[in-house]
């Protein structure tokens, strides 16, 4: 169970409004109680933070923001002294205009570094078009006058692609990884890991193309043969987990992967989950009206899992720091529903096959901030793709009331550990503004009530741990066509649980089906009773973990 930690927003130990690699090594006995045992770290390297560490200007440094070199060792052994596993974020597939690489390159065409990024000289034209996600103009090409070129940068202005295609650039990353795997990090999760192989000859994009970048942007003719590389050269050479952020990777491609006999990586988490409800290529990304369907949501969770019924491992996560909280997106957020709705999801995370994602906050049920004014957002996202709409004269009300639902910022904002000034997470002002219902919603409070969102957590990771059905046993869908309910059975040897989930804010019947023979009380229950018989008769979002006989 891997539990991620967005630093930025966790604990701030020395008042700046910054969490801090300090301020986490203060709460690692929190996150031991949690039952986890893997932390993934966002990015904690030298960056200017345009995109809040995913721009790296030191791969070999700590962000100052957030400590020292010192820090970190300190935090590893503490980490590690609690058993607990840490992998960090290997952003490759660009690196910040202020990397020594990016000035050197593009100080003249003749510079040894030049081949680092991709670049297109003038005199051959304007490039064919590519869209940059956070440009305020949308444009992935940006014109250089010292060398008269354009720069490839897929993110934004400040975010250039390195060009993969140069064993020397490739030779660096290894070595890079190497230095990081020597001082006992415990794996990487690889952003935007498709993306490193393209066609650099950039042709014009096919008409057919409908934002469906995964296919055009990415997935490049090498992509594999660099993987393979970076596990020789690297992951192969250290006891390592790789997980790829599968930005754009198909249920066709993913066995590429993941599958063992191939020594690339070990795991992968697809985004087919998190495009359920979103209007395709809306750059409003707004969420379909009505919510979204189930019957779509248990159709992309149960195809991926049948990717990996013989090979490979899957993944399965409800939010992040690119996401709303899970509990507004897929559960209910409004106070009677809020408890059971995120109680219900952690359930579903947590009896999954596979690996589970969970975001740190989710486990108090943490909610969107749903700021009203652009003035809020921090997200470069939010910004440009406002920026954007405002020089097109598009619709900016509809649009913030987009965000509201899907902006990546109501994932980030500061960690809500009890009620008094700044949630505990400062005594400065907090980078990004806190979540008013701090006064209700924190760690402190559920510490104290046995009933909390975080208690039954760690029900949830405790019987995870406890019971290997939940792990490794076979996934079955069951009821597929019920549009509220989603229920499935988990078998290994002799051992079998249902679990059933009423994803709706009604109560709802459901038949057991004809062969299943409930075998004792619930292992795991959102609501404090259970009434057994041929038809159980669900509470709004309850979740159940039942043996069968
Ligand atoms: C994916 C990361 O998760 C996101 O936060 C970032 O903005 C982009 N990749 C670019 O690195």
């Amino acid at each position: 169970m891997v539990y991620q930690v967005y630093p930025r927003s966790y604990q701030d130990s020395n008042g700046d409004g910054v969490g801090d690699l300090r301020g986490l090594i203060s709460r690692l006995d929190y996150i031991k109680s949690l039952g986890v045992n893997v932390i993934w770290l966002n990015p904690i390297f030298g960056s200017p933070n345009d995109d809040n560490g995913y721009d790296i200007s030191d791969y070999r440094a700590i962000m100052k923001d957030f400590g020292t070199m010192q820090d970190f060792d300190e935090l590893l052994k503490g980490m590690h002294q609690r058993g607990l596993k840490v992998v960090l974020d290997l952003v490759v597939n660009h690196s910040s205009d202020e990397h020594e690489w990016f000035k050197q390159s593009r100080s003249s065409r003749t510079n040894p570094y030049r081949d680092y990024y991709h670049w297109w000289p003038a005199e051959k034209g304007t490039p064919n078009k590519r869209q940059s996600f956070f440009d305020v103009k949308g444009d992935a090409w940006a014109y250089d006058p010292t060398t008269k070129a354009y720069y490839l940068h897929y993110f934004s202005r400040k975010q250039p692609d390195l060009n993969w295609e140069n064993p020397k650039l490739r030779e660096e990353i290894y070595s890079m990884m190497r230095f990081w795997f020597d001082k006992g990090i415990d794996g990487f999760r690889m952003d935007v890991i498709p993306f490193i192989s393209k066609d650099t000859t950039f042709p014009p994009l096919p008409a057919q193309y409908h934002g469906d970048f995964g296919r055009y942007y990415a997935n490049g003719p090498h992509l594999h043969e660099y993987l393979q590389e970076m596990n020789r050269e690297a992951l192969s050479k250290y006891d390592v987990m790789s997980v790829a952020e599968g930005a754009g990777v198909t249920q066709a491609d993913a066995l590429q992967f993941v599958d063992p006999a191939r020594k690339e990586l070990n795991m992968l988490y697809h985004f087919e989950g998190m495009g359920v409800g979103l209007v395709p290529g809306n750059k409003y990304r707004m969420r379909t009206p009505g919510r979204y369907s189930l019957l779509d949501f248990k159709r992309v969770y149960t195809k991926w899992d049948s990717i990996f019924a013989r090979t490979g491992w899957g993944t399965v996560y409800l939010g992040n720091h690119d996401q709303p909280r899970m509990t507004t997106r897929w559960g209910d957020d409004r106070p009677e529903f809020r408890a059971p709705s995120s109680k219900l999801l952690t359930t579903f995370l947590l009896t999954m096959r596979g690996t589970p994602y969970y975001y740190g906050g989710d486990e108090l049920g943490m909610t969107n901030i749903r700021f009203t004014n652009i003035k809020d957002y921090q997200d470069i996202e939010t910004r440009n793709m406002y920026a954007q709409l405002k020089g097109e004269g598009g619709d900016l009300t509809k649009f913030l009331a987009a965000q509201q639902l899907t902006a990546r910022d109501n994932g980030r904002t500061p960690f809500q550990w009890d009620a008094t000034a700044n949630a505990g997470f400062t005594t400065g002002k907090p980078w990004l503004t806190i979540n008013p219902n701090y006064a209700q919603i924190n760690a402190a409070a559920e510490e104290k009530d046995p009933n909390s969102i975080l208690n039954y957590f760690r029900k949830a990771t405790a019987l995870r741990r406890q019971h290997k059905v939940l792990v490794y046993g076979q996934y079955q869908l069951l009821d597929a066509a019920n549009p509220n309910i989603y229920a499935y059975t988990r078998t290994q040897g002799n051992d079998k649980v249902l679990v059933v989930l009423n994803f709706t804010s009604e109560k709802r019947d459901w038949a057991l089906p004809a062969g299943l023979t409930l075998g004792g009380a619930p292992w795991l229950n959102n609501y404090p009773t259970f009434a057994a018989g041929a038809t159980l008769a669900l509470l709004p979002w309850q979740a159940l973990v039942l043996p069968l006989r």
